[in-house]
Protein backbone atom coordinates (compact mmCIF):
# COMPACT_ATOMS: atom_id res chain seq x y z
CA UNK A 1 0.00 0.00 0.00
CA UNK A 2 1.20 3.21 -0.94
CA UNK A 3 1.40 6.40 1.46
CA UNK A 4 -0.73 8.48 -0.67
CA UNK A 5 -3.35 5.08 -0.39
CA UNK A 6 -2.94 4.79 2.59
CA UNK A 7 -3.63 8.64 3.34
CA UNK A 8 -6.91 8.77 1.24
CA UNK A 9 -8.06 5.86 3.29
CA UNK A 10 -7.51 7.58 6.18
CA UNK A 11 -8.72 10.73 4.79
CA UNK A 12 -12.08 8.93 3.88
CA UNK A 13 -12.70 7.23 6.51
CA UNK A 14 -12.00 9.44 9.35
CA UNK A 15 -8.49 8.66 10.77
CA UNK A 16 -6.30 11.97 10.05
CA UNK A 17 -6.41 14.50 7.44
CA UNK A 18 -4.67 17.44 6.79
CA UNK A 19 -5.40 20.91 9.69
CA UNK A 20 -7.27 24.08 8.52
CA UNK A 21 -7.81 22.45 5.23
CA UNK A 22 -10.51 25.83 4.90
CA UNK A 23 -7.57 28.12 5.29
CA UNK A 24 -5.53 26.27 2.66
CA UNK A 25 -3.86 23.79 5.10
CA UNK A 26 -0.81 24.27 7.03
CA UNK A 27 2.27 21.94 6.53
CA UNK A 28 3.13 19.61 9.61
CA UNK A 29 0.07 19.39 11.32
CA UNK A 30 -2.86 16.61 11.25
CA UNK A 31 -6.42 16.47 12.89
CA UNK A 32 -6.91 12.79 13.99
CA UNK A 33 -10.86 11.76 12.90
CA UNK A 34 -13.04 10.17 14.86
CA UNK A 35 -12.08 6.78 13.88
CA UNK A 36 -8.13 7.93 14.06
CA UNK A 37 -8.62 9.41 17.73
CA UNK A 38 -10.75 6.81 19.11
CA UNK A 39 -7.14 4.55 17.56
CA UNK A 40 -4.86 6.54 18.94
CA UNK A 41 -6.47 6.34 22.37
CA UNK A 42 -6.44 2.73 22.08
CA UNK A 43 -2.90 2.81 21.23
CA UNK A 44 -1.91 4.99 24.44
CA UNK A 45 -3.84 3.06 26.47
CA UNK A 46 -2.39 -0.17 25.50
CA UNK A 47 1.66 1.65 26.23
CA UNK A 48 0.05 2.78 29.08
CA UNK A 49 -0.60 -0.44 30.38
CA UNK A 50 2.52 -2.08 29.37
CA UNK A 51 5.08 0.49 30.35
CA UNK A 52 3.60 2.12 32.90
CA UNK A 53 1.27 0.18 34.33
CA UNK A 54 2.85 -3.42 34.55
CA UNK A 55 6.14 -1.84 35.08
CA UNK A 56 5.46 0.05 38.32
CA UNK A 57 5.95 2.98 36.82
CA UNK A 58 4.45 6.53 37.42
CA UNK A 59 2.91 8.67 35.10
CA UNK A 60 2.47 12.34 34.78
CA UNK A 61 1.66 15.46 32.93
CA UNK A 62 3.58 18.40 32.53
CA UNK A 63 3.32 21.50 30.56
CA UNK A 64 4.11 21.96 27.05
CA UNK A 65 5.54 25.66 27.23
CA UNK A 66 8.85 25.51 29.36
CA UNK A 67 11.29 28.64 30.03
CA UNK A 68 14.50 29.03 27.98
CA UNK A 69 16.40 27.69 30.82
CA UNK A 70 15.57 24.46 30.43
CA UNK A 71 16.60 23.54 27.08
CA UNK A 72 19.81 26.16 27.06
CA UNK A 73 20.73 23.49 29.85
CA UNK A 74 19.42 20.41 28.20
CA UNK A 75 21.79 21.36 24.96
CA UNK A 76 18.50 21.91 22.68
CA UNK A 77 19.01 25.27 22.01
CA UNK A 78 22.59 24.54 20.90
CA UNK A 79 22.38 21.30 19.77
CA UNK A 80 18.94 20.07 18.23
CA UNK A 81 19.10 21.35 14.80
CA UNK A 82 18.39 20.06 11.03
CA UNK A 83 20.63 20.68 8.07
CA UNK A 84 18.64 23.17 5.84
CA UNK A 85 19.57 24.07 2.69
CA UNK A 86 17.75 27.19 0.96
CA UNK A 87 17.06 27.36 -2.86
CA UNK A 88 18.26 30.83 -4.08
CA UNK A 89 15.72 30.79 -6.84
CA UNK A 90 12.29 29.96 -5.46
CA UNK A 91 13.36 30.16 -1.58
CA UNK A 92 11.80 26.75 -0.74
CA UNK A 93 13.68 25.01 2.14
CA UNK A 94 14.69 21.56 2.42
CA UNK A 95 16.39 19.15 4.40
CA UNK A 96 19.75 18.89 2.82
CA UNK A 97 20.26 15.28 4.46
CA UNK A 98 16.97 13.90 2.72
CA UNK A 99 18.10 15.80 -0.57
CA UNK A 100 20.93 13.14 -0.50
CA UNK A 101 19.34 9.59 0.50
CA UNK A 102 16.42 10.09 -1.81
CA UNK A 103 19.08 10.29 -4.56
CA UNK A 104 21.85 8.11 -3.40
CA UNK A 105 22.16 4.86 -1.86
CA UNK A 106 23.26 7.02 1.43
CA UNK A 107 21.31 6.09 4.40
CA UNK A 108 21.48 8.06 7.47
CA UNK A 109 23.33 10.79 5.66
CA UNK A 110 22.02 13.22 8.66
CA UNK A 111 24.86 11.57 10.82
CA UNK A 112 27.42 13.56 7.84
CA UNK A 113 29.28 16.38 8.68
CA UNK A 114 27.86 19.72 6.92
CA UNK A 115 30.98 20.57 4.61
CA UNK A 116 30.42 16.40 3.46
CA UNK A 117 26.66 17.34 3.18
CA UNK A 118 27.82 20.55 0.65
CA UNK A 119 30.20 18.59 -1.22
CA UNK A 120 27.69 15.59 -2.04
CA UNK A 121 25.44 18.41 -3.00
CA UNK A 122 27.99 19.70 -5.47
CA UNK A 123 28.90 16.16 -6.61
CA UNK A 124 25.57 14.92 -7.23
CA UNK A 125 23.91 17.57 -9.00
CA UNK A 126 21.30 18.28 -6.69
CA UNK A 127 18.15 20.06 -7.76
CA UNK A 128 15.76 22.09 -5.80
CA UNK A 129 12.33 19.76 -5.78
CA UNK A 130 10.23 22.47 -6.01
CA UNK A 131 11.25 24.59 -8.84
CA UNK A 132 14.12 22.40 -10.27
CA UNK A 133 17.10 24.57 -9.85
CA UNK A 134 20.80 23.77 -8.80
CA UNK A 135 21.15 23.92 -5.66
CA UNK A 136 25.41 23.02 -5.92
CA UNK A 137 27.33 26.43 -3.66
CA UNK A 138 24.12 26.92 -1.60
CA UNK A 139 24.96 26.94 1.73
CA UNK A 140 23.98 23.95 4.44
CA UNK A 141 22.99 25.71 8.07
CA UNK A 142 22.14 24.13 11.22
CA UNK A 143 18.18 24.97 11.84
CA UNK A 144 16.72 24.74 15.20
CA UNK A 145 14.00 22.97 15.35
CA UNK A 146 12.08 24.42 18.82
CA UNK A 147 9.47 26.39 18.64
CA UNK A 148 10.22 29.90 20.18
CA UNK A 149 7.63 31.82 21.93
CA UNK A 150 6.76 34.43 24.98
CA UNK A 151 5.79 33.66 28.48
CA UNK A 152 3.44 36.59 29.97
CA UNK A 153 2.77 39.90 28.24
CA UNK A 154 5.40 42.40 26.76
CA UNK A 155 8.70 41.30 26.27
CA UNK A 156 7.73 38.75 28.54
CA UNK A 157 10.13 36.02 29.29
CA UNK A 158 11.45 33.65 26.63
CA UNK A 159 10.30 29.71 26.00
CA UNK A 160 9.90 27.49 23.34
CA UNK A 161 7.28 24.26 22.84
CA UNK A 162 8.93 21.27 24.30
CA UNK A 163 10.63 19.07 21.54
CA UNK A 164 10.79 15.73 23.65
CA UNK A 165 8.27 14.90 26.90
CA UNK A 166 11.42 13.93 28.54
CA UNK A 167 12.65 17.55 29.32
CA UNK A 168 9.04 17.61 31.96
CA UNK A 169 10.40 14.91 34.09
CA UNK A 170 13.77 15.57 34.19
CA UNK A 171 13.42 19.21 35.49
CA UNK A 172 11.17 17.82 38.08
CA UNK A 173 13.25 14.76 39.37
CA UNK A 174 13.88 16.77 42.61
CA UNK A 175 9.87 16.33 43.31
CA UNK A 176 9.89 12.87 41.63
CA UNK A 177 12.38 11.35 43.88
CA UNK A 178 10.70 11.85 46.79
CA UNK A 179 7.71 10.50 45.61
CA UNK A 180 9.46 7.10 44.72
CA UNK A 181 11.33 7.49 48.68
CA UNK A 182 14.44 7.80 46.89
CA UNK A 183 14.64 4.56 45.91
CA UNK A 184 16.34 3.69 42.70
CA UNK A 185 15.30 1.91 40.42
CA UNK A 186 12.20 4.24 39.07
CA UNK A 187 10.62 5.32 36.33
CA UNK A 188 8.31 8.02 35.01
CA UNK A 189 6.24 8.25 31.75
CA UNK A 190 4.21 10.78 30.14
CA UNK A 191 2.08 11.08 26.87
CA UNK A 192 1.85 14.11 25.01
CA UNK A 193 2.42 16.37 22.81
CA UNK A 194 6.12 17.46 21.52
CA UNK A 195 6.78 20.36 19.00
CA UNK A 196 9.43 20.21 16.08
CA UNK A 197 9.66 22.88 13.55
CA UNK A 198 10.66 20.23 11.16
CA UNK A 199 11.93 21.89 7.84
CA UNK A 200 10.55 19.60 5.63
CA UNK A 201 7.24 17.62 6.95
CA UNK A 202 6.50 14.78 4.86
CA UNK A 203 4.95 11.59 4.48
CA UNK A 204 1.46 12.24 6.24
CA UNK A 205 1.35 11.86 9.95
CA UNK A 206 5.16 10.39 9.90
CA UNK A 207 7.06 13.74 9.88
CA UNK A 208 4.77 16.41 11.26
CA UNK A 209 5.56 19.62 13.52
CA UNK A 210 3.21 18.27 15.72
CA UNK A 211 3.15 14.73 17.42
CA UNK A 212 2.78 12.38 20.39
CA UNK A 213 4.91 10.96 21.86
CA UNK A 214 5.02 7.93 24.82
CA UNK A 215 8.16 8.40 26.79
CA UNK A 216 9.85 6.41 29.65
CA UNK A 217 12.35 7.53 31.71
CA UNK A 218 14.04 4.96 33.58
CA UNK A 219 16.02 6.13 36.62
CA UNK A 220 18.65 3.58 37.43
CA UNK A 221 21.92 3.40 40.00
CA UNK A 222 24.90 2.54 37.38
CA UNK A 223 26.40 0.35 39.99
CA UNK A 224 24.06 -1.41 41.07
CA UNK A 225 20.88 -2.04 39.07
CA UNK A 226 20.26 -4.80 36.64
CA UNK A 227 16.94 -5.04 34.36
CA UNK A 228 15.21 -8.29 35.45
CA UNK A 229 16.62 -9.92 31.64
CA UNK A 230 14.69 -13.49 32.72
CA UNK A 231 11.35 -11.34 31.34
CA UNK A 232 12.58 -11.53 28.04
CA UNK A 233 15.70 -13.18 27.62
CA UNK A 234 14.44 -15.47 25.05
CA UNK A 235 12.50 -12.79 22.93
CA UNK A 236 14.02 -12.81 19.26
CA UNK A 237 15.26 -9.05 17.67
CA UNK A 238 16.48 -8.70 14.55
CA UNK A 239 19.18 -6.00 14.78
CA UNK A 240 21.04 -3.99 12.65
CA UNK A 241 24.78 -3.04 14.84
CA UNK A 242 26.86 -0.36 13.47
CA UNK A 243 29.34 -2.54 12.55
CA UNK A 244 26.77 -4.68 9.95
CA UNK A 245 25.46 -1.30 8.92
CA UNK A 246 29.20 -0.46 7.79
CA UNK A 247 30.29 -3.66 6.51
CA UNK A 248 29.83 -4.05 2.68
CA UNK A 249 28.32 -7.19 2.67
CA UNK A 250 26.61 -6.47 5.66
CA UNK A 251 22.92 -7.96 6.97
CA UNK A 252 21.03 -7.99 10.21
CA UNK A 253 21.91 -9.88 13.25
CA UNK A 254 18.78 -12.42 14.61
CA UNK A 255 19.58 -13.15 18.60
CA UNK A 256 17.89 -13.54 21.69
CA UNK A 257 17.90 -10.24 23.95
CA UNK A 258 19.81 -12.74 26.25
CA UNK A 259 22.46 -13.70 24.10
CA UNK A 260 22.46 -9.90 22.44
CA UNK A 261 23.20 -8.70 26.00
CA UNK A 262 25.97 -11.37 26.83
CA UNK A 263 27.77 -11.12 23.53
CA UNK A 264 27.83 -7.25 23.83
CA UNK A 265 25.41 -6.92 20.46
CA UNK A 266 23.66 -4.96 22.82
CA UNK A 267 25.78 -2.95 25.33
CA UNK A 268 23.17 -1.85 27.54
CA UNK A 269 21.28 -4.75 29.52
CA UNK A 270 18.84 -2.01 30.25
CA UNK A 271 18.30 -1.03 26.53
CA UNK A 272 17.84 -5.24 25.81
CA UNK A 273 15.50 -5.60 28.14
CA UNK A 274 13.07 -2.97 26.92
CA UNK A 275 13.83 -4.22 23.48
CA UNK A 276 12.47 -7.11 24.23
CA UNK A 277 9.29 -5.45 25.99
CA UNK A 278 8.56 -3.59 22.90
CA UNK A 279 9.31 -6.21 20.42
CA UNK A 280 6.44 -8.02 22.46
CA UNK A 281 4.50 -4.92 22.59
CA UNK A 282 4.82 -4.44 18.88
CA UNK A 283 3.00 -7.82 18.31
CA UNK A 284 0.43 -7.10 20.87
CA UNK A 285 -0.81 -4.31 19.10
CA UNK A 286 -0.46 -5.86 15.61
CA UNK A 287 2.72 -4.19 13.99
CA UNK A 288 3.61 -7.36 11.62
CA UNK A 289 7.13 -8.49 13.00
CA UNK A 290 8.90 -9.59 9.69
CA UNK A 291 8.85 -5.86 8.90
CA UNK A 292 10.46 -4.83 12.24
CA UNK A 293 13.65 -4.00 12.82
CA UNK A 294 16.13 -2.87 15.55
CA UNK A 295 19.22 -0.32 13.71
CA UNK A 296 21.47 0.72 16.11
CA UNK A 297 22.55 4.86 15.50
CA UNK A 298 25.74 5.67 13.18
CA UNK A 299 28.20 7.86 15.59
CA UNK A 300 27.63 10.66 14.15
CA UNK A 301 23.44 10.35 14.49
CA UNK A 302 23.26 9.81 17.92
CA UNK A 303 21.50 12.94 19.68
CA UNK A 304 23.56 15.22 22.00
CA UNK A 305 22.54 13.90 25.04
CA UNK A 306 22.52 9.99 24.39
CA UNK A 307 25.94 7.45 24.58
CA UNK A 308 24.23 5.18 22.73
CA UNK A 309 20.87 4.15 20.61
CA UNK A 310 18.22 1.77 18.71
CA UNK A 311 15.64 2.79 17.07
CA UNK A 312 12.47 0.51 16.02
CA UNK A 313 12.10 0.45 12.18
CA UNK A 314 9.45 -0.43 10.59
CA UNK A 315 8.81 -0.97 6.62
CA UNK A 316 6.41 1.00 5.50
CA UNK A 317 5.70 1.58 1.41
CA UNK A 318 9.18 -0.01 0.98
CA UNK A 319 11.12 2.83 3.27
CA UNK A 320 12.78 2.03 6.81
CA UNK A 321 11.07 3.92 9.12
CA UNK A 322 11.99 5.24 13.10
CA UNK A 323 8.89 4.46 15.36
CA UNK A 324 10.29 4.26 18.78
CA UNK A 325 14.39 5.09 19.85
CA UNK A 326 15.89 3.33 23.21
CA UNK A 327 18.14 5.55 24.21
CA UNK A 328 20.88 5.65 26.90
CA UNK A 329 21.01 9.19 28.32
CA UNK A 330 23.83 8.43 31.25
CA UNK A 331 23.47 11.04 33.81
CA UNK A 332 23.51 13.89 31.27
CA UNK A 333 20.10 15.49 31.88
CA UNK A 334 20.42 15.69 35.46
CA UNK A 335 23.90 16.64 35.53
CA UNK A 336 22.76 19.55 33.42
CA UNK A 337 20.00 20.34 35.32
CA UNK A 338 22.18 20.17 38.19
CA UNK A 339 24.61 22.52 37.07
CA UNK A 340 22.39 25.13 35.46
CA UNK A 341 20.32 25.35 38.59
CA UNK A 342 22.12 24.64 41.39
CA UNK A 343 19.37 22.12 42.72
CA UNK A 344 20.79 18.34 43.56
CA UNK A 345 19.69 16.03 41.10
CA UNK A 346 20.69 12.94 42.59
CA UNK A 347 19.96 10.12 45.27
CA UNK A 348 20.90 9.44 48.47
CA UNK A 349 22.37 5.70 48.14
CA UNK A 350 23.34 3.86 51.86
CA UNK A 351 26.26 1.63 52.40
CA UNK A 352 25.06 -1.48 53.46
CA UNK A 353 27.63 -0.77 56.30
CA UNK A 354 28.19 3.18 57.25
CA UNK A 355 32.06 4.02 56.05
CA UNK A 356 34.94 5.96 58.12
CA UNK A 357 36.70 7.84 55.96
CA UNK A 358 39.13 11.26 55.93
CA UNK A 359 37.85 14.30 54.72
CA UNK A 360 39.67 17.29 54.58
CA UNK A 361 37.91 21.09 55.68
CA UNK A 362 38.41 24.35 55.93
CA UNK A 363 37.01 27.16 57.91
CA UNK A 364 38.78 30.27 56.43
CA UNK A 365 39.14 33.40 59.04
CA UNK A 366 37.08 36.01 57.06
CA UNK A 367 38.34 38.21 59.18
CA UNK A 368 41.59 38.00 57.67
CA UNK A 369 40.08 37.39 53.87
CA UNK A 370 37.47 40.13 54.02
CA UNK A 371 39.88 43.12 54.09
CA UNK A 372 42.87 41.07 52.22
CA UNK A 373 40.06 40.91 48.97
CA UNK A 374 37.19 42.65 49.58
CA UNK A 375 33.80 41.54 47.70
CA UNK A 376 35.72 38.61 46.59
CA UNK A 377 36.35 37.13 49.76
CA UNK A 378 33.26 34.90 49.72
CA UNK A 379 34.17 33.34 46.02
CA UNK A 380 37.60 32.75 47.91
CA UNK A 381 36.44 31.04 50.60
CA UNK A 382 34.03 28.66 49.00
CA UNK A 383 37.19 27.60 45.79
CA UNK A 384 39.16 27.17 49.14
CA UNK A 385 36.70 24.83 50.52
CA UNK A 386 36.25 23.20 46.85
CA UNK A 387 40.03 22.71 46.77
CA UNK A 388 40.38 20.90 49.80
CA UNK A 389 37.61 17.89 48.46
CA UNK A 390 39.56 18.24 45.21
CA UNK A 391 43.16 18.07 46.37
CA UNK A 392 43.87 18.27 50.17
CA UNK A 393 47.62 18.09 49.17
CA UNK A 394 47.42 21.66 48.00
CA UNK A 395 47.41 22.60 51.54
CA UNK A 396 50.84 20.93 52.67
CA UNK A 397 52.59 24.39 51.89
CA UNK A 398 52.51 27.22 53.85
CA UNK A 399 50.79 29.23 51.09
CA UNK A 400 47.64 27.79 48.82
CA UNK A 401 46.24 29.28 45.48
CA UNK A 402 42.93 29.37 44.42
CA UNK A 403 41.64 30.62 41.01
CA UNK A 404 38.40 32.48 41.12
CA UNK A 405 37.10 34.00 37.40
CA UNK A 406 40.26 33.70 35.75
CA UNK A 407 41.77 35.28 38.76
CA UNK A 408 44.37 34.10 41.28
CA UNK A 409 44.26 34.63 44.99
CA UNK A 410 46.94 33.43 47.21
CA UNK A 411 46.62 32.79 51.17
CA UNK A 412 48.53 31.67 54.02
CA UNK A 413 47.45 28.10 54.50
CA UNK A 414 47.22 29.08 58.54
CA UNK A 415 44.13 31.47 57.81
CA UNK A 416 42.47 28.66 55.69
CA UNK A 417 42.20 26.58 58.91
CA UNK A 418 42.90 23.47 56.87
CA UNK A 419 42.09 20.07 58.92
CA UNK A 420 41.53 16.27 58.08
CA UNK A 421 38.37 14.77 60.07
CA UNK A 422 37.61 11.31 59.78
CA UNK A 423 33.95 10.82 60.19
CA UNK A 424 31.62 8.09 59.43
CA UNK A 425 29.17 8.13 56.31
CA UNK A 426 26.24 6.54 56.07
CA UNK A 427 26.06 6.76 52.41
CA UNK A 428 26.40 8.32 49.54
CA UNK A 429 24.86 10.76 47.02
CA UNK A 430 24.43 9.01 43.31
CA UNK A 431 23.22 10.50 40.57
CA UNK A 432 21.18 8.31 38.75
CA UNK A 433 21.88 7.42 34.70
CA UNK A 434 18.68 7.21 32.77
CA UNK A 435 17.42 4.48 30.27
CA UNK A 436 14.52 5.87 27.85
CA UNK A 437 12.59 4.11 25.34
CA UNK A 438 10.57 6.53 23.04
CA UNK A 439 7.56 6.07 21.22
CA UNK A 440 6.17 8.09 18.50
CA UNK A 441 2.21 7.52 19.05
CA UNK A 442 0.96 8.96 14.97
CA UNK A 443 4.18 6.89 13.69
CA UNK A 444 2.39 3.17 15.26
CA UNK A 445 -0.66 4.30 14.42
CA UNK A 446 0.52 4.66 10.88
CA UNK A 447 2.57 1.32 11.46
CA UNK A 448 -0.60 -0.40 12.60
CA UNK A 449 -2.80 0.65 9.87
CA UNK A 450 -0.51 -0.18 7.04
CA UNK A 451 0.54 -3.38 8.47
CA UNK A 452 -3.18 -4.06 8.78
CA UNK A 453 -4.60 -3.27 5.18
CA UNK A 454 -5.89 -6.36 3.89
CA UNK A 455 -7.93 -7.18 0.09
CA UNK A 456 -9.98 -9.84 -0.17
CA UNK A 457 -13.58 -11.08 -1.53
CA UNK A 458 -16.65 -12.06 0.11
CA UNK A 459 -19.04 -14.05 -1.94
CA UNK A 460 -17.46 -13.01 -4.90
CA UNK A 461 -17.33 -9.67 -4.06
CA UNK A 462 -13.67 -7.50 -3.51
CA UNK A 463 -13.41 -5.71 -0.56
CA UNK A 464 -10.46 -3.95 1.65
CA UNK A 465 -10.63 -4.34 5.53
CA UNK A 466 -8.05 -3.30 8.13
CA UNK A 467 -7.28 -6.66 10.58
CA UNK A 468 -6.80 -4.16 13.47
CA UNK A 469 -6.03 -6.02 16.57
CA UNK A 470 -9.81 -5.76 18.76
CA UNK A 471 -7.06 -3.69 21.47
CA UNK A 472 -6.79 -1.01 19.24
CA UNK A 473 -10.10 -0.89 16.62
CA UNK A 474 -11.16 2.69 17.14
CA UNK A 475 -15.51 0.64 17.25
CA UNK A 476 -15.61 -2.80 19.03
CA UNK A 477 -19.02 -3.51 17.70
CA UNK A 478 -21.34 -2.32 14.72
CA UNK A 479 -25.19 -2.94 15.11
CA UNK A 480 -27.42 -3.03 12.00
CA UNK A 481 -31.15 -3.39 11.69
CA UNK A 482 -31.75 -5.42 8.58
CA UNK A 483 -34.22 -3.00 6.87
CA UNK A 484 -34.77 0.62 8.74
CA UNK A 485 -38.64 0.94 7.99
CA UNK A 486 -39.54 -1.88 10.24
CA UNK A 487 -39.72 -0.52 13.77
CA UNK A 488 -39.10 -3.68 15.58
CA UNK A 489 -35.76 -4.48 14.15
CA UNK A 490 -34.90 -0.77 15.14
CA UNK A 491 -36.36 -0.86 18.12
CA UNK A 492 -34.14 -4.39 19.48
CA UNK A 493 -30.90 -2.41 17.66
CA UNK A 494 -31.19 0.25 19.76
CA UNK A 495 -32.07 -1.72 23.10
CA UNK A 496 -28.86 -4.37 21.92
CA UNK A 497 -26.54 -1.20 21.52
CA UNK A 498 -27.54 0.06 24.92
CA UNK A 499 -26.58 -2.81 26.36
CA UNK A 500 -23.03 -3.61 24.56
CA UNK A 501 -22.42 0.15 25.60
CA UNK A 502 -23.99 -0.56 29.26
CA UNK A 503 -21.23 -3.54 29.15
CA UNK A 504 -18.09 -0.90 28.05
CA UNK A 505 -18.03 -1.85 24.56
CA UNK A 506 -17.79 0.70 22.05
CA UNK A 507 -20.70 0.41 19.77
CA UNK A 508 -21.75 2.28 16.39
CA UNK A 509 -25.27 1.76 14.51
CA UNK A 510 -26.03 1.93 10.85
CA UNK A 511 -29.00 1.40 9.18
CA UNK A 512 -28.74 3.19 5.33
CA UNK A 513 -27.53 1.12 2.29
CA UNK A 514 -27.56 -2.88 1.53
CA UNK A 515 -26.38 -5.15 4.70
CA UNK A 516 -23.21 -5.54 2.37
CA UNK A 517 -22.36 -1.61 1.63
CA UNK A 518 -22.70 -1.82 5.62
CA UNK A 519 -20.30 -4.28 6.22
CA UNK A 520 -17.97 -3.47 4.04
CA UNK A 521 -17.41 -0.04 5.71
CA UNK A 522 -16.92 -1.42 9.09
CA UNK A 523 -14.19 -3.81 7.71
CA UNK A 524 -12.80 -0.89 6.30
CA UNK A 525 -12.44 0.84 9.76
CA UNK A 526 -11.40 -2.72 11.32
CA UNK A 527 -14.69 -2.69 13.22
CA UNK A 528 -13.62 -6.40 14.18
CA UNK A 529 -17.46 -7.79 14.97
CA UNK A 530 -20.64 -7.17 13.02
CA UNK A 531 -24.39 -7.33 14.67
CA UNK A 532 -27.55 -8.25 12.66
CA UNK A 533 -31.11 -7.88 13.63
CA UNK A 534 -33.42 -9.38 11.36
CA UNK A 535 -36.88 -10.62 11.08
CA UNK A 536 -35.94 -14.39 11.63
CA UNK A 537 -34.23 -13.14 14.77
CA UNK A 538 -37.65 -12.09 16.29
CA UNK A 539 -40.47 -14.26 14.65
CA UNK A 540 -39.09 -17.69 16.01
CA UNK A 541 -41.42 -18.55 19.00
CA UNK A 542 -38.20 -19.07 21.16
CA UNK A 543 -35.88 -16.24 22.19
CA UNK A 544 -34.83 -13.30 20.14
CA UNK A 545 -32.01 -14.00 18.46
CA UNK A 546 -29.24 -12.01 15.99
CA UNK A 547 -26.92 -12.50 13.90
CA UNK A 548 -22.71 -11.81 14.92
CA UNK A 549 -19.96 -11.40 11.97
CA UNK A 550 -16.29 -11.52 12.76
CA UNK A 551 -14.42 -9.26 10.53
CA UNK A 552 -11.39 -11.55 8.96
CA UNK A 553 -13.25 -14.23 8.27
CA UNK A 554 -16.54 -12.79 7.49
CA UNK A 555 -17.83 -16.36 9.57
CA UNK A 556 -21.23 -15.35 10.81
CA UNK A 557 -23.40 -17.05 14.25
CA UNK A 558 -26.82 -16.81 15.22
CA UNK A 559 -26.94 -16.68 18.52
CA UNK A 560 -29.11 -15.39 21.60
CA UNK A 561 -29.40 -11.67 22.23
CA UNK A 562 -29.09 -12.23 25.85
CA UNK A 563 -25.55 -14.15 25.22
CA UNK A 564 -24.47 -11.03 22.64
CA UNK A 565 -22.77 -8.83 25.62
CA UNK A 566 -21.35 -11.16 27.08
CA UNK A 567 -19.85 -13.24 24.39
CA UNK A 568 -18.37 -10.47 22.74
CA UNK A 569 -17.02 -8.90 26.13
CA UNK A 570 -15.13 -12.56 26.43
CA UNK A 571 -14.38 -12.25 22.35
CA UNK A 572 -12.46 -8.88 22.90
CA UNK A 573 -10.61 -9.42 26.10
CA UNK A 574 -9.48 -12.86 24.28
CA UNK A 575 -11.57 -14.96 26.45
CA UNK A 576 -13.14 -16.85 23.47
CA UNK A 577 -12.28 -16.88 20.04
CA UNK A 578 -14.28 -16.79 17.17
CA UNK A 579 -14.19 -20.61 16.37
CA UNK A 580 -15.30 -21.43 20.09
CA UNK A 581 -18.19 -19.42 19.01
CA UNK A 582 -18.64 -21.54 15.94
CA UNK A 583 -18.78 -24.71 17.61
CA UNK A 584 -21.15 -23.08 20.21
CA UNK A 585 -24.01 -21.92 17.56
CA UNK A 586 -25.53 -22.29 14.35
CA UNK A 587 -23.35 -20.94 11.87
CA UNK A 588 -24.39 -18.62 8.76
CA UNK A 589 -22.73 -19.74 5.59
CA UNK A 590 -20.03 -16.74 3.99
CA UNK A 591 -17.68 -17.53 1.33
CA UNK A 592 -14.42 -15.68 1.90
CA UNK A 593 -11.33 -16.51 -0.90
CA UNK A 594 -8.24 -14.36 -0.31
CA UNK A 595 -6.70 -12.46 -2.97
N1 LIG B 1 13.22 11.86 24.02
C1 LIG B 1 13.84 11.21 22.94
C2 LIG B 1 13.36 11.64 21.64
O1 LIG B 1 12.62 12.61 21.52
P1 LIG B 1 13.42 11.07 19.11
O2 LIG B 1 14.01 9.89 18.40
O3 LIG B 1 13.82 12.42 18.65
O4 LIG B 1 13.78 10.86 20.63
C3 LIG B 1 11.18 9.83 19.59
O5 LIG B 1 11.84 10.97 19.08
C4 LIG B 1 10.11 9.37 18.63
O6 LIG B 1 9.24 10.45 18.30
C5 LIG B 1 10.66 8.89 17.28
O7 LIG B 1 11.04 7.53 17.35
C6 LIG B 1 9.48 9.09 16.37
O8 LIG B 1 8.62 7.97 16.43
C7 LIG B 1 8.76 10.29 16.97
N2 LIG B 1 9.05 11.52 16.20
C8 LIG B 1 10.16 12.26 16.22
N3 LIG B 1 10.06 13.32 15.38
C9 LIG B 1 8.83 13.24 14.82
C10 LIG B 1 8.11 14.04 13.87
N4 LIG B 1 8.62 15.16 13.37
N5 LIG B 1 6.88 13.64 13.50
C11 LIG B 1 6.32 12.52 14.02
N6 LIG B 1 6.95 11.74 14.93
C12 LIG B 1 8.18 12.08 15.34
Amino acid sequence: MTDRELSELAKRRGFFFGSNGVYGGTAGFYTFGPQGAALKRNLEDAWRDRFTLRQGNSEIEAPTVMPEAVFEASGHLDGFDDMLVECATCGESHRADHLIEDATDIEEAESLPVAEVEELIREHDLACPTCGAELAGEPVEEFNLMFETTIGPGSGQSGYLRPETAQGIFVEFPRLKEYARNQLPFGVTQIGPAYRNEISPRRGIIRVREFTQAELEKFVDPERDDPPIGEVADVELTLYPVDEQQAEDGDYVDVTVGDAIEDGTVESAWVGYYLGLAKRWFRRIGVDLDRLRFRQHLPGERAHYAADCWDAEAELAGNWIEIAGFSTRSDYDLRKHEEHSGEAFTVFRQYDEPKTVERATVDPDMSVLGPEFGGDAGEVATALESLAGRDPSAFDSEEVTVEVDGEEYTVDTDVANFEVETVTEAGEHVRPHVIEPSFGVGRIVYTVLEHAYREDAVDGESRTYLALEPELAPTDVAVFPLVSNDDRLTSLSAEVSAELRAEGLSVTTDDSGSIGRRYRRQDEIGTPFCVTVDRDGIEGDGKETVTLRERDTAAQVRLPVDALAAELSALSTGGRTFVDLENAYESVETDVSRT
